[in-house]
């Protein structure tokens, strides 16, 4: 790795990264992990402001036609679970918010957040001791899952603990180094990852004493994981002329998954997606991203996902178009209580779009989105 990733860099992105990992903010529930933006952003930016359903909006530089408008976006809200009832016995019913395998939810530690502050609990599995032999090895279905809060009974969860309909609940885990500390291990990296990458970005942009030739809006957007809702009005609040997506990528360099199902590795550098579900990335500012990287002597990696579908897409298609791209930190077991990521990755990550920024002058943007 170049060396210019000082230890003081690498301290202070773990220091983000943990507090934006631990946050609790599952979808439509986001408040603390915008809290910690605002916090940022408030002395990072020139103007912070939300939108109707509560995305962060933070602007460097001045609102002008003259230049172009370059959106960057990370998405802050985590796949959570929400309370659906609370039983007579007093457990809690669940409604999955995003994307969970079934057996990712079983017999795990949440926070159920109520009016009264989180509380802890835990879905409770099936004693294998009163089963049948071929029963043992079935999947239990989230149809069948409760939260085990410890109530009594149903007026207990209700009055004592403050558990109400609609309760936001998000794992409990907690941030750790891993391997001597060039890994993290973490829930939420989709997309706290992409979250800190906007801080972080912000910061090195403050740092340059060059004046940016364009103005930058970095969007911390919300209810991403039930269909990239707070990226739609932000994307046309911004308006911008080029997006720029900071996403957790998927690793495909862990057993039992397959370089043509995901092709992103950890420690190979950041990544470009070609191909999602969601979006198809302009090749030009793909070259213009490959181009950078070697320019900064940095390894880059690409994927080309048949699934997956990122907040790109919606800059991608507001007004009459951008020039979108989604640029990701490799990361195992997504949508689980665990991921890891790699320092560097994102170290890097935040280098290489601070540069291509730097460099997207008027020329530069006017050749991106001028079509033959
Ligand atoms: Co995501």
């Amino acid at each position: 790795m170049p060396d210019s990733i000082s230890p003081q860099t690498h301290s202070r992105q773990r220091q983000l990264l943990e507090e934006l990992s631990n946050a609790f903010g599952p979808t439509g529930h986001e408040g603390p992990v915008r809290a910690i933006v605002r916090r940022e952003m408030d002395s990072l930016a020139d103007f912070v402001e939300t939108d109707g359903i509560g995305s962060l909006i933070a602007r460097i530089g001045d609102e002008s036609d003259d230049v172009p408008r370059v959106m960057l976006s990370g998405h802050m809200d985590e796949v959570g679970l929400m309370v659906r009832q609370i039983t007579a016995e007093g457990y809690l019913t669940i409604q999955p918010l995003g994307g969970w395998l079934d057996q990712a939810l079983i017999n795990q530690r949440w926070v159920v957040m109520t009016r009264n502050g989180p509380i802890p609990g835990l879905t409770g599995i099936k004693t294998p001791h009163v089963m049948q032999p071929d029963a043992r090895t079935q999947v239990f279905k989230k149809e069948s899952m409760f939260i085990d809060v410890g109530a009594s009974n149903k007026e207990d969860a209700e009055q004592r603990l403050g558990i109400r309909p609609g309760d936001p609940i998000a794992p409990d885990s907690r941030f750790q180094e891993m391997a001597g500390g060039e890994l993290y291990i973490g829930k939420a990296w989709d997309d706290r990852a992409g979250v800190a990458g906007l801080i972080e970005v912000a910061r090195a942009l403050r740092e340059s004493a060059d004046p940016l030739p364009a103005t930058v809006y970095l969007v911390a957007t919300v209810q991403e994981e039930v269909g990239l809702r707070g990226a739609h009005t932000s994307s046309f609040h911004v308006m911008p002329d080029i997006g720029i997506n900071l996403e957790s990528g998927v690793a495909g360099d862990y057993p039992g998954i397959t370089k043509d199902e995901a092709q992103e590795e950890l420690g190979k550098g950041p990544t470009v997606f070609l191909h999602d579900s969601s979006m198809l990335p302009n090749l030009r500012l793909r070259d213009f991203f490959v181009d950078t990287a070697a320019a900064l002597e940095m390894p880059l990696q690409f994927n080309v996902l048949s699934g997956y579908g990122e907040d790109g897409a919606e800059m991608q298609k507001a007004g009459s178009g951008a020039p979108s791209i989604n640029i990701a930190v490799p990361t195992r077991y997504l949508h689980s209580h665990n991921g890891v990521i790699h320092r560097d990755d994102f170290a890097n990550a935040v280098r290489l779009v601070t540069e291509v920024v730097r460099r997207l002058t008027p020329e530069t943007v006017s050749a991106l989105t001028t079509f033959d």
